[in-house]
Protein backbone atom coordinates (compact mmCIF):
# COMPACT_ATOMS: atom_id res chain seq x y z
CA UNK A 1 0.00 0.00 0.00
CA UNK A 2 2.48 2.35 0.73
CA UNK A 3 4.41 1.82 -2.23
CA UNK A 4 1.61 2.44 -4.39
CA UNK A 5 1.46 6.47 -2.43
CA UNK A 6 5.25 6.52 -3.14
CA UNK A 7 4.71 5.81 -7.01
CA UNK A 8 2.39 8.54 -7.09
CA UNK A 9 4.09 10.85 -5.04
CA UNK A 10 7.22 10.57 -7.80
CA UNK A 11 4.51 11.01 -10.62
CA UNK A 12 3.23 14.10 -9.16
CA UNK A 13 6.60 15.54 -8.40
CA UNK A 14 7.50 14.53 -12.70
CA UNK A 15 3.97 15.39 -13.59
CA UNK A 16 4.59 19.03 -15.97
CA UNK A 17 2.02 21.22 -18.12
CA UNK A 18 1.84 24.34 -19.63
CA UNK A 19 -2.29 23.24 -21.41
CA UNK A 20 -4.85 24.35 -19.11
CA UNK A 21 -6.65 21.26 -19.76
CA UNK A 22 -4.06 18.70 -19.00
CA UNK A 23 -3.48 20.77 -15.45
CA UNK A 24 -6.85 20.63 -14.65
CA UNK A 25 -7.70 16.99 -15.65
CA UNK A 26 -4.55 16.04 -13.37
CA UNK A 27 -6.09 18.40 -10.68
CA UNK A 28 -9.39 15.83 -10.99
CA UNK A 29 -7.47 12.94 -11.66
CA UNK A 30 -6.02 13.39 -7.91
CA UNK A 31 -7.86 15.37 -5.86
CA UNK A 32 -11.36 15.72 -7.17
CA UNK A 33 -14.38 13.83 -5.63
CA UNK A 34 -13.56 10.03 -6.96
CA UNK A 35 -9.85 11.17 -7.28
CA UNK A 36 -6.95 9.28 -6.26
CA UNK A 37 -6.74 11.00 -3.44
CA UNK A 38 -9.80 10.33 -1.63
CA UNK A 39 -9.57 6.81 -2.83
CA UNK A 40 -6.15 6.18 -0.70
CA UNK A 41 -7.68 8.37 2.33
CA UNK A 42 -10.43 5.75 2.37
CA UNK A 43 -8.70 2.81 1.87
CA UNK A 44 -6.87 3.87 5.16
CA UNK A 45 -9.48 1.86 6.85
CA UNK A 46 -7.74 -1.20 5.77
CA UNK A 47 -3.78 -0.69 6.21
CA UNK A 48 -2.72 -2.82 8.94
CA UNK A 49 -2.53 -1.00 12.54
CA UNK A 50 1.32 -1.02 12.72
CA UNK A 51 1.65 0.52 9.00
CA UNK A 52 -1.27 3.54 9.78
CA UNK A 53 1.41 5.92 11.09
CA UNK A 54 3.67 5.43 7.73
CA UNK A 55 1.11 5.37 5.50
CA UNK A 56 -0.94 8.37 7.24
CA UNK A 57 3.07 10.22 6.73
CA UNK A 58 2.81 9.68 3.09
CA UNK A 59 -0.82 9.89 1.82
CA UNK A 60 -0.59 13.90 3.86
CA UNK A 61 2.71 14.58 1.60
CA UNK A 62 1.18 13.56 -1.28
CA UNK A 63 -1.93 15.74 -0.96
CA UNK A 64 0.29 18.56 -0.37
CA UNK A 65 2.22 17.67 -3.09
CA UNK A 66 -0.92 17.43 -5.35
CA UNK A 67 -1.82 21.31 -3.95
CA UNK A 68 1.51 23.03 -4.77
CA UNK A 69 1.61 21.09 -7.85
CA UNK A 70 -1.20 22.51 -9.32
CA UNK A 71 -0.48 25.92 -7.59
CA UNK A 72 2.59 26.38 -9.35
CA UNK A 73 1.58 25.38 -12.56
CA UNK A 74 -1.91 27.56 -12.86
CA UNK A 75 0.83 30.37 -11.66
CA UNK A 76 2.64 29.74 -14.09
CA UNK A 77 0.32 29.72 -16.65
CA UNK A 78 -1.86 32.83 -15.46
CA UNK A 79 1.62 34.98 -15.53
CA UNK A 80 2.15 33.54 -19.19
CA UNK A 81 -1.01 34.63 -20.39
CA UNK A 82 -0.64 38.25 -18.30
CA UNK A 83 2.81 38.80 -20.65
CA UNK A 84 0.91 37.79 -23.41
CA UNK A 85 -1.46 40.42 -22.65
CA UNK A 86 0.73 43.10 -22.14
CA UNK A 87 2.95 42.28 -25.24
CA UNK A 88 -0.53 42.85 -27.64
CA UNK A 89 -0.25 45.71 -29.15
CA UNK A 90 -4.31 45.66 -29.88
CA UNK A 91 -4.39 45.81 -26.52
CA UNK A 92 -6.66 49.12 -24.76
CA UNK A 93 -3.60 51.16 -22.71
CA UNK A 94 -3.50 50.62 -19.12
CA UNK A 95 -5.15 53.93 -17.57
CA UNK A 96 -1.98 54.93 -16.31
CA UNK A 97 -2.13 57.33 -14.03
CA UNK A 98 -0.43 60.89 -15.44
CA UNK A 99 0.58 63.93 -12.87
CA UNK A 100 -1.55 66.95 -12.98
CA UNK A 101 -0.77 70.45 -13.48
CA UNK A 102 -0.72 72.44 -10.08
CA UNK A 103 -3.62 74.93 -9.94
CA UNK A 104 -1.91 77.79 -10.15
CA UNK A 105 0.29 76.86 -13.40
CA UNK A 106 -3.35 76.16 -14.61
CA UNK A 107 -4.43 79.62 -14.50
CA UNK A 108 -0.43 81.56 -14.68
CA UNK A 109 -0.81 79.99 -18.29
CA UNK A 110 -4.10 80.79 -18.82
CA UNK A 111 -3.47 84.59 -18.32
CA UNK A 112 -0.64 84.16 -20.14
CA UNK A 113 -2.22 82.85 -23.49
CA UNK A 114 -4.46 85.44 -23.18
CA UNK A 115 -2.04 88.35 -22.49
CA UNK A 116 0.10 86.47 -25.35
CA UNK A 117 -3.07 87.04 -27.69
CA UNK A 118 -2.80 90.44 -27.60
CA UNK A 119 1.07 90.52 -28.12
CA UNK A 120 2.56 90.62 -24.89
CA UNK A 121 5.58 88.68 -23.95
CA UNK A 122 6.89 87.32 -21.21
CA UNK A 123 9.88 88.30 -19.46
CA UNK A 124 11.14 87.14 -15.85
CA UNK A 125 13.63 87.85 -12.91
CA UNK A 126 15.16 87.13 -9.85
CA UNK A 127 13.65 86.38 -6.61
CA UNK A 128 16.23 87.81 -4.76
CA UNK A 129 16.34 90.83 -5.76
CA UNK A 130 18.59 94.36 -4.77
CA UNK A 131 16.64 97.43 -3.04
CA UNK A 132 16.57 99.34 -6.92
CA UNK A 133 14.92 96.90 -8.76
CA UNK A 134 12.25 96.32 -5.91
CA UNK A 135 11.97 100.03 -4.73
CA UNK A 136 13.80 102.76 -5.84
CA UNK A 137 13.30 103.01 -9.07
CA UNK A 138 9.61 102.49 -8.61
CA UNK A 139 9.66 105.48 -7.33
CA UNK A 140 9.84 104.92 -3.71
CA UNK A 141 12.94 106.07 -2.19
CA UNK A 142 14.72 105.34 0.67
CA UNK A 143 12.35 106.21 3.65
CA UNK A 144 8.99 106.41 1.56
CA UNK A 145 6.21 105.72 3.62
CA UNK A 146 4.80 103.84 1.13
CA UNK A 147 7.42 100.66 1.61
CA UNK A 148 5.31 99.82 4.87
CA UNK A 149 2.85 98.74 2.33
CA UNK A 150 4.92 95.71 1.17
CA UNK A 151 5.89 93.87 4.26
CA UNK A 152 9.73 92.95 3.00
CA UNK A 153 12.08 89.90 3.57
CA UNK A 154 15.64 91.55 3.31
CA UNK A 155 18.30 88.68 3.77
CA UNK A 156 20.69 88.57 6.19
CA UNK A 157 20.34 92.35 7.92
CA UNK A 158 21.48 93.47 4.58
CA UNK A 159 18.79 96.58 3.56
CA UNK A 160 20.22 96.21 0.22
CA UNK A 161 19.27 92.55 -0.80
CA UNK A 162 15.56 91.24 -0.38
CA UNK A 163 13.16 89.01 -1.34
CA UNK A 164 11.26 90.98 -4.41
CA UNK A 165 7.59 92.08 -2.89
CA UNK A 166 6.45 92.07 -6.35
CA UNK A 167 6.77 91.44 -10.02
CA UNK A 168 7.01 94.81 -10.65
CA UNK A 169 11.06 94.66 -10.48
CA UNK A 170 11.13 92.44 -13.59
CA UNK A 171 9.57 95.35 -15.73
CA UNK A 172 12.09 97.83 -14.44
CA UNK A 173 15.03 94.98 -15.13
CA UNK A 174 13.14 94.86 -18.69
CA UNK A 175 12.76 98.47 -19.23
CA UNK A 176 16.78 99.11 -18.48
CA UNK A 177 17.46 96.40 -21.11
CA UNK A 178 14.65 97.92 -23.58
CA UNK A 179 13.32 101.05 -25.66
CA UNK A 180 9.52 101.12 -26.27
CA UNK A 181 7.75 100.12 -27.62
CA UNK A 182 7.59 97.27 -24.48
CA UNK A 183 4.45 94.87 -23.75
CA UNK A 184 5.49 92.52 -21.58
CA UNK A 185 3.83 90.22 -18.88
CA UNK A 186 6.23 89.30 -16.06
CA UNK A 187 4.79 86.01 -13.87
CA UNK A 188 6.51 85.17 -11.02
CA UNK A 189 7.10 84.18 -7.00
CA UNK A 190 6.69 87.01 -4.51
CA UNK A 191 7.72 87.26 -0.59
CA UNK A 192 5.89 89.44 2.00
CA UNK A 193 6.16 89.15 5.76
CA UNK A 194 2.46 88.41 6.51
CA UNK A 195 0.83 86.16 8.81
CA UNK A 196 -0.18 83.15 7.32
CA UNK A 197 -4.18 82.57 7.17
CA UNK A 198 -6.97 81.60 4.71
CA UNK A 199 -6.77 84.67 2.87
CA UNK A 200 -3.11 85.89 2.36
CA UNK A 201 0.21 83.79 2.65
CA UNK A 202 4.11 85.36 2.75
CA UNK A 203 5.05 83.41 -0.50
CA UNK A 204 2.50 84.03 -3.51
CA UNK A 205 2.29 84.47 -7.52
CA UNK A 206 1.71 87.82 -9.38
CA UNK A 207 1.28 88.72 -13.00
CA UNK A 208 1.68 92.05 -13.93
CA UNK A 209 1.60 94.04 -16.89
CA UNK A 210 3.57 96.49 -18.68
CA UNK A 211 2.69 98.20 -22.00
CA UNK A 212 4.84 101.82 -23.24
CA UNK A 213 4.65 103.78 -26.43
CA UNK A 214 3.95 106.66 -27.44
CA UNK A 215 0.89 108.14 -27.10
CA UNK A 216 -0.71 105.48 -24.68
CA UNK A 217 -3.35 105.95 -22.45
CA UNK A 218 -6.28 105.38 -19.83
CA UNK A 219 -8.68 103.94 -22.46
CA UNK A 220 -5.98 101.41 -23.61
CA UNK A 221 -5.59 100.76 -20.20
CA UNK A 222 -9.11 100.19 -19.79
CA UNK A 223 -9.82 98.39 -22.63
CA UNK A 224 -6.67 95.78 -22.44
CA UNK A 225 -8.42 94.97 -18.86
CA UNK A 226 -11.50 94.72 -20.43
CA UNK A 227 -10.49 92.37 -22.83
CA UNK A 228 -8.50 90.30 -20.34
CA UNK A 229 -11.23 89.55 -18.08
CA UNK A 230 -13.82 88.83 -20.67
CA UNK A 231 -11.42 86.22 -21.75
CA UNK A 232 -10.78 84.64 -18.19
CA UNK A 233 -14.16 85.05 -17.03
CA UNK A 234 -16.35 85.32 -19.53
CA UNK A 235 -18.85 88.19 -19.93
CA UNK A 236 -17.67 90.59 -17.25
CA UNK A 237 -18.65 94.12 -15.95
CA UNK A 238 -15.83 95.62 -14.70
CA UNK A 239 -15.32 99.04 -12.91
CA UNK A 240 -11.77 101.04 -12.24
CA UNK A 241 -11.86 102.76 -8.27
CA UNK A 242 -9.47 105.66 -7.86
CA UNK A 243 -6.60 103.81 -5.62
CA UNK A 244 -2.68 104.79 -5.11
CA UNK A 245 0.65 103.18 -5.40
CA UNK A 246 3.63 104.97 -6.01
CA UNK A 247 4.87 104.08 -9.19
CA UNK A 248 1.76 104.88 -11.29
CA UNK A 249 -0.30 107.77 -11.40
CA UNK A 250 -3.33 107.54 -11.61
CA UNK A 251 -3.99 104.81 -9.97
CA UNK A 252 -6.59 102.56 -9.68
CA UNK A 253 -8.43 99.50 -8.24
CA UNK A 254 -10.11 96.92 -10.63
CA UNK A 255 -13.36 95.18 -9.80
CA UNK A 256 -15.13 93.07 -11.12
CA UNK A 257 -18.79 92.31 -10.95
CA UNK A 258 -19.49 88.94 -9.42
CA UNK A 259 -23.09 88.97 -8.96
CA UNK A 260 -24.92 88.76 -5.92
CA UNK A 261 -27.23 84.86 -6.40
CA UNK A 262 -25.89 82.92 -3.96
CA UNK A 263 -24.56 83.26 -0.13
CA UNK A 264 -21.72 82.60 -1.44
CA UNK A 265 -21.60 85.67 -3.42
CA UNK A 266 -22.50 87.80 -0.53
CA UNK A 267 -19.89 86.63 1.51
CA UNK A 268 -17.13 87.01 -0.66
CA UNK A 269 -18.14 90.23 -2.48
CA UNK A 270 -18.95 91.52 1.06
CA UNK A 271 -22.59 92.34 -0.26
CA UNK A 272 -21.39 94.58 -3.11
CA UNK A 273 -21.41 91.98 -5.52
CA UNK A 274 -18.34 93.62 -6.85
CA UNK A 275 -14.70 91.81 -6.35
CA UNK A 276 -11.35 93.78 -6.16
CA UNK A 277 -8.87 91.61 -8.78
CA UNK A 278 -5.65 93.68 -9.21
CA UNK A 279 -4.26 96.94 -9.11
CA UNK A 280 -3.34 99.51 -12.24
CA UNK A 281 -2.37 102.64 -13.48
CA UNK A 282 -0.57 104.77 -16.02
CA UNK A 283 3.19 104.51 -15.33
CA UNK A 284 4.91 107.20 -13.39
CA UNK A 285 6.91 109.82 -15.21
CA UNK A 286 9.46 109.20 -12.66
CA UNK A 287 9.94 105.61 -13.53
CA UNK A 288 10.22 105.61 -16.94
CA UNK A 289 12.76 108.40 -16.33
CA UNK A 290 14.88 105.72 -13.54
CA UNK A 291 14.88 102.97 -16.27
CA UNK A 292 15.92 105.25 -19.04
CA UNK A 293 12.93 105.56 -21.17
CA UNK A 294 12.10 109.63 -21.85
CA UNK A 295 9.17 110.32 -20.42
CA UNK A 296 8.43 113.25 -22.86
CA UNK A 297 8.22 110.75 -25.94
CA UNK A 298 6.49 107.95 -24.28
CA UNK A 299 3.70 107.03 -22.05
CA UNK A 300 2.55 103.79 -20.61
CA UNK A 301 0.27 101.57 -18.37
CA UNK A 302 0.77 98.83 -15.58
CA UNK A 303 -1.17 96.01 -14.05
CA UNK A 304 -0.56 93.59 -11.46
CA UNK A 305 -2.46 90.68 -10.17
CA UNK A 306 -2.00 87.75 -7.30
CA UNK A 307 -2.46 84.13 -9.36
CA UNK A 308 -3.87 82.54 -5.82
CA UNK A 309 -6.75 85.47 -5.99
CA UNK A 310 -7.74 84.82 -9.42
CA UNK A 311 -7.49 80.93 -8.77
CA UNK A 312 -9.98 80.83 -5.43
CA UNK A 313 -12.47 82.89 -7.84
CA UNK A 314 -12.38 80.75 -10.62
CA UNK A 315 -12.23 77.47 -8.53
CA UNK A 316 -13.92 78.63 -5.77
CA UNK A 317 -11.09 78.06 -3.26
CA UNK A 318 -11.87 79.21 0.31
CA UNK A 319 -8.26 79.12 1.84
CA UNK A 320 -4.69 80.02 0.04
CA UNK A 321 -2.81 77.58 1.91
CA UNK A 322 -4.17 74.68 0.14
CA UNK A 323 -1.88 75.34 -2.47
CA UNK A 324 1.16 74.93 -0.60
CA UNK A 325 -0.17 71.94 0.53
CA UNK A 326 0.75 69.75 -2.07
CA UNK A 327 -2.22 67.45 -1.12
CA UNK A 328 -3.03 64.61 -3.77
CA UNK A 329 -6.41 64.65 -3.23
CA UNK A 330 -6.60 68.65 -3.57
CA UNK A 331 -4.37 68.62 -6.48
CA UNK A 332 -6.05 65.67 -8.38
CA UNK A 333 -9.00 67.75 -9.04
CA UNK A 334 -7.33 69.76 -11.73
CA UNK A 335 -7.18 68.84 -14.73
CA UNK A 336 -5.38 71.02 -18.13
CA UNK A 337 -4.01 70.91 -21.32
CA UNK A 338 -2.36 74.44 -20.81
N1 LIG B 1 2.95 95.99 -7.80
C1 LIG B 1 1.63 96.13 -7.26
C2 LIG B 1 1.48 95.17 -6.10
O1 LIG B 1 2.27 94.31 -5.95
C3 LIG B 1 0.57 95.83 -8.28
C4 LIG B 1 0.54 96.86 -9.37
C5 LIG B 1 1.27 96.68 -10.51
C6 LIG B 1 -0.23 97.99 -9.25
C7 LIG B 1 1.25 97.59 -11.51
C8 LIG B 1 -0.25 98.93 -10.24
C9 LIG B 1 0.47 98.73 -11.36
O2 LIG B 1 0.56 95.30 -5.32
Amino acid sequence: MIDEVKKHLKAVEAFSSKEAEAIESFRVSYAGKKGILNELFAAFRTVPNEEKKAYGQELNALKSAVHEKVQSLQGQLYSKSKQQKIQDPTRTPFPIQTGNRHPLSVVKNRIIDIFSQIGFTISEGPEIEDDWHNFTALNLPAHHPARDMQDTFFIQTNPDILLRTHTSSVQVRHMEKNQPPIRTISPGRVFRNEAISARSHCIFHQIEGLYIAKEVSFADLKQTLQYFTTALFGNSKIRLRPSYFPFTEPSAEVDIYWGLETETDFRITKGTGWLEIMGCGMVDPNVLENCGIDPERYSGYAFGMGIERIAMLLYQISDIRLFFENDIRFLNQFKATL
